[in-house]
């Protein structure tokens, strides 16, 4: 049996932190599915059409992964791509007990659903994507922080 992974997030804008989880999840499972969506609690800044263009273009060429926009619970849509793992990144000891929260909601509702954590290589263990926007606006360089691709989605949020 095929072994999909999803790995849901806002991606708003996809990082190089992101894109690093993506790369240790293709090495695990034979289908990675990163799964866009907005979360409820934070409204995002740019359009599902943009993340999800920003997020091919830096995924291009990474094997077995595809990228797709979803609505609703996230242990609906795994149901849906008949999908039981869940991929999440761990940068650090603040991240865990949203993280812990979620994973076991999840599971509650939908006990087959295992999640998995991975954690980003140490270069990005401080990076969000909160604070690449906020770099962008203040007029800082944040080629070290996203893909190449994504930059001119964030020079079009400086501020005047
Ligand atoms: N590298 C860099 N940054 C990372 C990262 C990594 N490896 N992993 C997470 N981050 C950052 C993100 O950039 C984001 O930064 P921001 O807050 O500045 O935007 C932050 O950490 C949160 O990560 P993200 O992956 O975007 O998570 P999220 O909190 O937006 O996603 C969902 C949460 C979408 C998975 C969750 O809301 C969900 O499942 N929604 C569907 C509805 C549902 O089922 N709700 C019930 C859940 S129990």
């Amino acid at each position: 049996m095929k072994r999909i992974a999803v790995y849901p997030g806002s991606f708003d804008p996809v990082t190089y932190g992101h894109v690093d989880i993506v790369r240790r999840a293709t090495a695990l499972f034979d289908h990675v599915i990163i799964a866009v969506t907005t979360n409820q609690g934070k409204p995002s800044t740019f359009p599902i059409d943009e993340r999800l263009t920003m997020l091919r273009q830096a995924l291009r060429g990474l094997p077995r992964v595809t990228v797709e926009a979803f609505e609703g619970l996230l242990v609906h849509y795994l149901q849906a791509r008949k999908a039981r793992i869940v991929i999440r990144g761990l940068r650090a000891i603040s991240d865990f007990e949203y993280e812990f929260q979620m994973a076991l909601m999840n599971r509650h509702m939908a006990p087959q659903v295992e999640t998995v954590f991975l954690m980003p290589d140490e270069r990005y263990t401080y990076l969000s994507s909160s604070l690449v926007k906020e770099i962008a606006r203040l007029g800082g360089v944040v080629a070290a922080f996203v893909p190449r691709s994504v930059s001119p989605y964030l020079t079009r949020l400086k501020n005047p």
